[in-house]
């Protein structure tokens, strides 16, 4: 069986004055999903966009809406962005307190749960919760922006998390979210990542659709 290999295109490159557009240009694509990058000010740096911008993107898109929430108390908010459309919701490993409830408190709801770590969070930390979660979120750069220069150590993670999750029997899906390009997608796919999120090579490239392509081969 050949290895799944997913591209979920982050529209916080999108030109957002024309959202409708991109959205549409996506929806023919072969994007599998639709990454949606929710910052609060606090747990990141920068302050993206919130629950309206969020049910434009759901009016549009056809595809499967992945959201990754960049903010503090994230057990507020879920339930209103699983209302909002989404499919999945990753949270930071960083900014919960009680992550088991929270990752139940999102299945409850109907969604897949995704749990984020950040560059500097060791794969470990996640040992006792592998087989509740439906999505492990690596981060390969520090989360705020888009843009930024790929981390290398990323390959080692990817490696240690399929390695964990193939020795507790669980199915969680491996995500890689930062400067990923038509340059590393092969070898994270490699080293065992499902999906790749990619914002800037995506949207500043001439030709997005066909990045897209390429990522996949
Ligand atoms: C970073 C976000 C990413 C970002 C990726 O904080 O979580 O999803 O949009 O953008 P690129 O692919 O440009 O690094
Ligand atoms: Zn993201």
């Amino acid at each position: 069986m050949s290895k799944i290999k997913m591209i979920a295109p982050s529209l916080l490159s999108a030109d957002f004055g024309n959202l409708q557009r991109d959205i549409e240009m996506l929806n023919h694509s072969e994007a599998d999903w639709l990454h949606v990058d929710v910052m609060d000010g606090r747990f990141v740096p920068n302050i993206s966009f919130g629950f309206p911008v969020m049910k434009t993107i759901k009016q549009h898109s056809k595809k499967f809406i992945d959201v990754h929430l960049m903010i503090v108390e994230p057990e507020k908010y879920v339930e209103e962005f699983i209302h909002q459309g989404a499919d999945l919701v990753s949270v930071h490993y960083e900014a919960c307190t009680h992550l088991h409830r929270t990752v139940k408190q999102i299945q409850d709801k109907g969604a897949k749960a995704g749990v984020v770590l950040n560059p500097s969070t060791p794969v470990w930390c996640l040992e006792d919760i592998i087989n509740d979660v439906d999505l492990v979120l690596l981060m390969s750069v520090n989360p705020g922006f888009g843009g930024q220069k790929f981390i290398e150590n990323t390959y080692k993670k990817v490696a240690e998390t399929k390695e964990m999750i193939l020795s507790a029997n669980a199915t969680a899906l491996i995500q890689v979210d930062g400067g990923v390009n038509t340059e590393n997608a092969a070898q994270l796919f490699e080293a065992g990542a499902d999906v790749l999120v990619a914002g800037n090579a995506v949207f500043a490239s001439e030709n997005p659709q066909r990045t897209i392509e390429q990522m996949k081969l």
